[in-house]
């Protein structure tokens, strides 16, 4: 049997990265009009946990389709991408990730596992628990931010990026589109990009996948002023503020904003502001965008790549996306 070979981790984020970035963030949401928060800081430990909930929850159907998909069409993807090296966007635990490590096996094409994130500690024990599990595999972990670090991904080879869970969806539609060109100028010829990506439906069921009976949804986006409250030492009193999510029609996106129930002012020194909030002022921390086929297909081409071909569950829910840099598109320079 082949040894299990050591992961290989590189950090691109400076240790202090996180604390900046949030201040910065801060001070961009919540300086000015309409007050936003970065859904990235929702991602705390508790965070993840009560994301992990909310996967879990009979509301919330995404999670359960795009595993569906995986599960159903793994041999599929990994056949139609050529690809010997898998990275992935935002990795976290690489739960789902291992129906297409499965698969990339079975087919006995892998050569690496490149996974993305910004938590280190989670990044490293994901590396350790696949190297294990996938003898032979390279794994090389890359610490940082994929809005950021594309440019340094690991090259060679054959690579297909994934980019689960509608994640993208968390991307307005213009870093969205900043997003796709920076993935497709980074990746060679061959390359591709398995995206999934939530699709739209009825406001019924949207609401109610974001806005679950048990209220762990509202526990989750709420999370979000604790963070400031640790962070930054900010006073937001939680009890003050009630989560309101709703479906945007003319946007196709849940907006989930939390509401200042009273008059009140917060202090965010972390972040050097003094925030009055009038009674019923949100303040927006995440959006999740739902696409149709045709417009997820769009981006890809304004970006630069081809549609090689788009999975959907058997309810229709959900979609995969593999598209492809095509032959003759100007290699990428070398990264700088
Ligand atoms: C995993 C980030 C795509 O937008 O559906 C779930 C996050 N927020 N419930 C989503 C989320 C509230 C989720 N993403």
């Amino acid at each position: 049997m082949t040894p299990a070979r050591e992961p290989i981790v590189q950090v691109l984020l400076p240790r202090d990265w996180a604390a900046g970035s949030l201040v910065e963030d801060v001070q961009r949401g919540l300086g000015s009009l309409p007050l936003t928060l970065p859904p990235k800081w929702l991602y705390d430990d508790r965070g993840s946990q009560l994301f992990d909930a909310i996967t879990r929850l009979p509301e919330y159907y995404p999670t359960e389709r795009e595993r569906s998909i995986l599960r159903t069409h793994a041999h599929d993807i990994v056949r139609e991408s050529g690809a010997d090296t898998l990275v992935e966007l935002g990795s976290g635990t690489s739960d789902k990730t291992r129906t297409l490590l499965d698969a990339f096996t079975a087919a006995g094409v892998l050569e690496r596992f490149v996974p993305l994130d910004v938590s280190e500690a989670t990044l490293r024990d994901a590396a350790a628990e696949i190297s294990a599990a996938y003898p032979g595999l390279q794994v090389e972990a890359v610490v940082g931010d994929f809005t950021l670090h594309l440019g340094s991904l690991p090259r060679g080879g054959t690579r297909m990026v994934a980019f689960l869970g509608g994640t993208i969806g968390n991307l307005y539609v213009e870093e969205r589109g900043a997003f796709l060109g920076a993935l497709a100028y980074s990746l060679a010829p061959g390359d591709s990009l398995l995206v999934g990506t939530d699709l739209v439906k009825s406001a019924d069921r949207l609401v109610a996948a974001y806005d679950d009976a048990e209220g762990v949804t509202a526990d989750f986006v709420l999370n979000s002023l604790r963070v400031l409250n640790r962070e930054l030492g900010a006073d937001f009193d939680l009890e003050r503020f009630r989560y309101v999510p709703f479906w945007d029609p003319s946007m196709e996106r849940m907006d989930l904003r939390v509401r200042s129930e009273v008059p009140q002012s917060v202090r965010v020194p972390g972040a050097g502001l003094e925030l009055e909030l009038a009674a019923g002022q949100e303040i927006r921390v995440e959006i999740s965008a739902k696409f149709r086929p045709e417009g997820i297909a769009r981006e890809l081409r304004d970006a630069g790549f081809e549609v090689v071909r788009t999975w959907t569950d058997d309810a229709g829910d959900f979609a995969l996306t593999l598209a492809r840099i095509p032959a003759g598109t100007d290699p990428t320079p070398g990264s700088p």
